[in-house]
């Protein structure tokens, strides 16, 4: 039965939220591997990390856990037309599953502020796109309004039963660890949904007597994109502070994120913490997973930028096992990892501001494409310095 088949469907005892499973609209999501980083782990300064890998899924990212939920309660419920406002992944995912179920899709992204790839997903799955001039808040906002004037059922990541499928990585996880309780799950921060459908699923497992203990799961976001992280810094939380946002990260490119309540929450149950990360720290944790032979897009990235200052402030230690969630496929957003490395990603000024330590560890990983005249002769030489250059900038 499809419903097996799913990562997320086969825990359907504890989403109970479909009343007919024949209803449940799925692409097999789900069933993400779980990969190791010694590398990563070493250069973090810890013994034991692991990745779990949500870009595994059908349309390259962890929303289709949520989507595959809320879009079966769409069908079940007689809906004609879903939308959502997007960074560009929920859409992607979006316009897939409503193209499973017949249903049709109307996609908000901000214009010019989201990956190619994932604009090319929903055109490729029919959606309606419509680019707005203006950022991903903006996009809501017009959502927000649009949903009470026409009958569309809302995919936002405020629908809860999207928070329902993006728990059950929390599960699968476990199980794939043995029921090992891992003492820290880190992952990146947008809207600030994931990490609390995260922190429920763990949750709920420990209350099932499944697991003794919880992790503690933090949330990065980028420093261009840091009203959480911000407002735990000026006010303890009490209140957000919205911000202007702007990262290359464009997944998380949001300044004024729906869910912060609920992260704050899955932050304090779970003894968590909030970090930020440069763009070009973002950068270099990209290339150092990129270079494991694992990849991802640069805004689940965040997830070992953040990482590694948590251990420098001793907040994680060495001895304790790590999971980082990679959200996304490294082809989401490949212009990112090309203009890294030809070194055309950052303005002069940032490439001034990585630090001394980083600068050799950017040299080493850079591996821009080599033009050359069809001949084993240019081959030849051309192997021989690049050799002669790791050599000379590869990290001890
Ligand atoms: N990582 C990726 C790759 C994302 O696409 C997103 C969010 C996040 C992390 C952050 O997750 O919002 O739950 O804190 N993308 C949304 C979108 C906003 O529209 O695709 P969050």
């Amino acid at each position: 039965m499809a419903v097996d088949q799913s990562g997320v469907w086969r825990f359907r005892d504890l989403l109970p939220i479909v009343d007919n499973p024949d209803n449940v609209v799925t692409l097999r999501e789900g069933n993400t591997p779980l990969y190791d980083l010694p590398r990563c782990a070493k250069l973090a300064g810890i013994d034991w990390l692991l990745a779990k890998h949500q870009g595994m899924n059908p349309t390259g990212s962890f929303k289709d856990t949520g989507m595959t939920a809320a879009l079966s309660v769409a069908a079940e419920r007689g809906f004609e037309w879903v939308a959502c406002a997007s960074t560009g992944n929920t859409s992607a995912a979006m316009a897939a599953y409503a193209a499973r179920a017949g249903l049709r899709s109307i996609v908000f992204i901000p214009e010019g502020k989201i990956a190619w790839g994932k604009l090319s997903q929903s055109m490729d799955y029919g959606a309606l796109t419509i680019q707005l001039k203006t950022d991903f808040d903006g996009c809501v906002r017009i959502l927000t309004d649009l949903v009470t004037r026409f009958p569309i059922y809302l995919l936002n990541s405020v629908n809860p039963y999207r928070l329902e499928g993006q728990k059950t990585p929390a599960i699968e996880l476990l199980e794939q660890l043995e029921w090992q309780v891992p003492e820290h799950v880190i992952v990146p921060g947008g809207n600030l949904a994931n990490g609390s459908a995260l922190a429920k699923g763990f949750t709920e497992m420990h209350h099932l007597g499944l697991i003794p203990r919880i992790p503690k799961v933090s949330i990065i976001q980028a420093e261009g994109a840091n009203p959480l992280y911000r407002s735990l810094q000026e006010n303890g939380g009490k209140e957000l502070i919205p911000v202007k946002a702007n990262t290359r990260a464009t997944a998380i490119r949001i300044g004024n994120p729906a869910s912060w309540r609920k992260a704050l929450r899955a932050l304090r149950t779970t003894g968590g913490w909030c970090e930020q990360a440069s763009e070009q720290e973002i950068a270099l944790a990209k290339a150092q997973i990129g270079a494991e032979g694992v990849g991802c897009e640069p805004a689940s990235a965040v997830t070992l930028a953040g990482l590694k200052k948590l251990v420098a402030q001793g907040k994680i230690t060495r001895e304790e096992r790590v999971v980082l969630v990679l959200t996304g496929h490294t082809l989401k957003d490949s212009d990112y990892t090309i203009n890294y490395h030809r070194n055309e990603l950052f303005t002069e000024a940032e490439n001034a501001g990585i630090s001394a330590d980083d600068q050799p560890l950017h040299a080493a990983l850079r591996k821009p494409p080599i033009v050359l005249e069809p001949e084993s002769d240019a081959v030849l030489r051309a192997l021989e310095s690049h050799m002669k250059l790791t050599h000379l900038t590869q990290p001890a």
